[in-house]
């Protein structure tokens, strides 16, 4: 890429310089110009010459494999020839790459409740990205889902901040790997900083009514954790709180990320948040106030607000700017680029990628994942079904062979990026194929229902920034056709699979959903198929906890599969005929009715009643939550020693776990806690430790656990996170709810 002469005669040219010496020479030889470009992440589906040689971009995302290469010719042809870096959202796998292994979403990973699988799948994401000349992932996603309505709650690690932490821990470590230097590792991104799930009415990007206290005690500390980690980005979500765009959040940015955590790493804006200030949340007057203003707030880089590179030049020219107010975040820029050596190699795709990208390897690490992503919600004992009782099976639902569906949002067909619509078919095993595979069953199918059709939006197919607005969705009619179809097949098998759920386009950004229930023809197929008297196995293949109708009462079984990903449907056939035990348990409770929202288990003590007049507030199925083939037993817990402990003590206790049934478990053993009295309203329990254990049938086993007192910490009315004195009660159990808990008490000085 270099000519020698450069590479002898400039200093930030010379690797065996140290990087801040390096940033330093480059820095002092750049423009105002080419700063402000440093600073702008651009569409590389837009203009790519003009990114580049005018606006001198620092950033490019959204890079299809052809305009990778062309991005990278042009680089070469500027004056300081700085290399881009290069973002995508491979946030479950390599979403929009041809060929890439499509994982399930994070909140199917989530189900798994394994840090040390997830950062696997992270790392063998990464290994196919780097090989691909990617070096960044917008991903993971560390908001909380509280409210099921949002529609990017598939994103996430679900509602518990423990959880989510411990996860989005691991899968930090997968991206990153052994340091920057490792030409497998990328970047990671903790997005989306922070409280930008906590939605008016599940709307998205909606204003985030949330207290700095409330923010403390529960959004934040899944993001401190990563911060102090060494997470290298950040990106901001969308929302604005208390009437400030967390784009000049000062508190948020200033106080306390940089300021409290220490963090050192980039900080990236979220799509157009810059311009957002000016066209959608009327803040600022023009783009040369909002991009002063941004840049000032301490954002690295702005992405996709093409009008912040006019705008800053011309804070500069009426003095609201000065071009040392670049430097900061230019130098971290150009850091990460030293760091990742891309003056020396900009990590173009490797010769060779096609035996990384879509490997053999990554299908059998993502079956894994699959297996342990299914819940089992509900199972009256039809579940595992004999693959040696030659069985005739309907294979119903008009998802039971949708592959592009099975996959979910960010992934080849789910629009947010042009230059493919799908991943190849034959890397994908739908439920049907998966069913149809397994020897000696007749498997028939039937569609049984539709979904939606799309209307375009009466106000025009484009937002005011020219991003394609969402069409409408129009339910589908129940088509007593179809359902008469699918009942013939149901009526003339031994068992019925009925596979429902939801479709791309009732997930993802802008597209939250004002009710929760399955669309279309769908519950009058359920209860159509339920009516005919056969087992019916009710799979719910959805992005996101869904209220099923009240014919599934009477439903053989119900297994969630969250957008299992490419091997989905093999995985799910291994579980139906027990060839693998089910262990996924829920990342996040399941509704009754929409009107329950919220429905997660940590809510703050005290109400009047507890319940609704005309519904229970119960969810229909809890955090925590999930089924195996086997029957497991809590007894003994007993703490080591009661008390009283001081903060830098930890609580040890054990419980003796005993699997009662006929069949192999791995059990999840949850640990909350429980701070009986608090000097302002708290949480009534909160997770705050589990362990993984296999039981074989008839095994018992003293599983011990422990919490670190200072773990058991509240946030008082100042804002500040302490250990109060007093009483607590340890519970452990196979879930959240509060009936299926042991509780031994402590007590801390
Ligand atoms: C907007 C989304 O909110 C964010 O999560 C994503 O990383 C960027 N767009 C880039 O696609």
């Amino acid at each position: 890429m270099t000519s020698p002469a450069l590479t002898d005669s400039l200093p930030y040219l010379d690797p065996a310089l140290p990087v801040a010496a390096r940033v330093a020479d480059l820095l002092d030889r750049m423009t105002v110009e080419e700063k402000v470009g440093q600073m702008l992440q651009l569409d590389a589906r837009d203009d790519l010459d003009d990114h580049v040689l005018r606006r001198h971009v620092g950033s490019i995302l959204h890079t299809s494999p052809e305009r990778l290469i062309r991005a990278n010719e042009l680089t070469a042809q500027t004056r300081l020839r700085i290399p881009l870096l290069v973002g995508e959202d491979c946030i479950h796998g390599h979403s929009f790459w041809p060929g890439a292994t499509i994982y399930p979403t994070q909140l199917g990973m989530a189900a798994s409740w394994d840090a040390e699988l997830v950062e696997r799948v992270a790392r063998a994401t990464a290994v196919e990205v780097a090989a691909t000349g990617i070096h960044w992932t917008f991903s993971p996603v560390l908001c909380i889902a509280r409210d099921l309505r949002w529609g990017r709650v598939d994103e996430t690690f679900g509602e518990d901040p423990f959880l989510i932490g411990e996860l989005a821990s691991a899968m930090v470590r997968g991206y990153q790997g052994d340091g920057l230097d490792d030409p497998t590792a990328i970047l990671a991104t903790a997005k989306h900083f922070a409280g930008y799930s906590e939605t008016q009415g599940g709307r998205d990007a909606s204003e985030a009514d949330i207290s700095r206290r409330k923010l403390r005690s529960w959004f934040l500390p899944p993001f401190e954790r990563v911060a102090r980690e060494g997470c290298r980005t950040f990106m901001l979500g969308y929302q604005t709180t208390d009437g400030v765009p967390i784009t000049v959040n000062d508190w948020l940015l200033s106080d306390v990320l940089r300021g409290e955590w220490g963090y050192t790493g980039t900080l990236i804006t979220d799509w157009d948040n810059v311009g957002r200030m000016v066209w959608e949340q009327q803040v600022q007057p023009d783009y040369t106030h909002a991009a002063a203003a941004a840049v000032k707030a301490g954002n690295d880089m702005v992405m996709t607000t093409p009008g912040f590179f006019e705008g800053a030049l011309d804070a500069v020219e009426r003095g609201m700017l000065s071009s040392s107010d670049f430097d900061a975040a230019v130098a971290r820029i150009l850091t990460l680029k030293f760091e990742l050596g891309l003056f020396e190699d900009p990590r173009l795709p490797q010769e060779g990628l096609d035996a990384v990208v879509g490997s053999p390897a990554h299908a059998e690490l993502n079956l894994e994942i699959a297996r342990r992503s299914l819940v089992l919600l509900e199972n009256d004992g039809t579940l595992p079904l004999s693959p040696s009782a030659r069985l005739s099976v309907a294979v119903v639902g008009p998802l039971a062979d949708d592959a592009q569906t099975q996959l979910g949002d960010w992934a080849g067909g789910s629009g947010q990026a042009g230059w493919l619509d799908g991943q190849p078919r034959d890397m994908i095993t739908t439920v049907l194929d998966g069913l149809a595979g397994v020897e000696g069953w007749t498997v028939t199918h039937a569609r049984g229902a539709d979904i939606l059709t799309l209307e375009e939006d009466p106000r025009g197919a484009t937002f005011p920034d020219g991003q394609p607005r969402p069409p409408v969705v129009v339910p589908a009619a129940v088509d007593e056709a179809l359902i008469a179809e699918a009942v013939a097949a149901a009526s003339a098998s031994d068992v019925v699979v009925a596979v429902v759920g939801d479709r791309i386009e009732l997930v993802g950004e802008g597209r939250s959903t004002a009710t929760l229930e399955l669309i279309g023809g769908q519950n009058a197929l359920l209860d159509a198929l339920i009516a005919t008297g056969k087992p019916v196995v009710v799979v719910l293949l959805a992005s996101k906890p869904l209220v099923l109708p009240a014919s599934v009462s009477q439903a053989a079984a119900v297994i969630w599969a969250a957008n299992p990903g490419m091997q989905g449907g093999r995985a799910l056939a291994e579980i139906v005929t027990g060839a693998v035990e089910p262990s996924g348990r829920l990342p996040i409770s399941f509704a009754r009715h929409v009107g329950q929202q919220p429905t997660y288990y940590n809510q703050i003590r005290g109400q009047h009643g507890d319940r609704y007049a005309d519904l229970t507030q119960s969810p229909a199925w809890a955090f925590g939550e999930g089924r195996s083939y086997s029957t497991v037993e809590y007894a003994d817990l007993v703490v080591a020693s009661s008390g009283p402990l001081s903060v830098g003590d930890t609580v040890l206790a054990e419980v003796t776990v005993t699997n009662v049934g006929s069949r192999p478990v791995r059990e999840t053993v949850q640990v909350y806690v429980r701070d009986e009295v608090t000097s302002v309203s708290w949480t009534d329990r909160e997770l705050k430790a589990y362990r993984q254990v296999d039981l074989e049938p008839g095994e018992s086993r003293v599983v011990r656990v422990e919490v670190p007192v200072a773990e058991c910490s509240i946030v008082d009315a100042a804002g500040v996170r302490r250990v109060e004195p007093g009483e607590f009660a340890l519970l452990v159990g196979p879930s959240s709810r509060e009936q299926a808990l042991l509780s031994a008490s402590f007590t801390v000085a």
